[in-house]
């Protein structure tokens, strides 16, 4: 049984994966909306991702014996100056998100809750190559600059990605 602080964490965490899926789509439907279909797709695999991280937590939750309480979101920013800015902010997203992990892991240590203190090691390392994926591709696109040819491959790339 988790206890009620730990739950209430756990409870959030659903919600702000779920945000990350919302958000991911909106940043895809602007990759769509300027004609880049091979960002648009990435970006489309990385919300189906985030629902996968929200249902893990679900079903956490009910292997533990609470009960899953969606908290509401606010709307997802949908307008970006370049695919670098829409990159910078998907990496601000992703800090933050290891951030509240973090958190409620340490929340976890402090309730001696072994349970959820072993099951948050898989987002411990998740959110290291969530972090990194993203860096990458920023590194890519500052080094591409104003390069029409290079981000016309860049996105042919980035369209191979396919569900994990
Ligand atoms: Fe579920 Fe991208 O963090």
């Amino acid at each position: 049984m988790v206890s009620e602080k730990v739950l209430k964490e756990l409870n959030d965490q659903v919600g702000r994966e779920i945000f990350s899926s919302y958000l991911y789509l909106s940043m895809a439907s602007y990759f769509d909306s300027v004609d880049l279909p091979g960002f648009a797709t990435w970006m489309k695999v990385q919300a189906k991702e985030e629902l996968g991280h929200a249902m893990r937590i679900y079903n956490f939750i009910y292997d533990r014996g609470g009960k899953v309480e969606l908290p509401g979101f606010e709307k997802p920013r949908c307008e970006w100056e370049s695919p670098l800015e829409v990159f910078e902010n998907a990496y601000e997203h992703e800090k933050f998100v290891t951030n509240n992990i973090y958190s409620i892991l340490e929340i976890a240590k402090q309730e001696k809750d072994y349970a959820t203190e072993e099951f948050l090691q898989w987002f411990v390392k998740e959110q290291v190559e969530e972090e990194l994926q993203v860096d990458v591709i920023v590194k890519r696109l500052q080094k591409l600059g104003d390069s029409a040819a290079g981000m016309y491959m860049l996105d042919k790339e980035l369209g191979k990605r396919k569900d994990d």
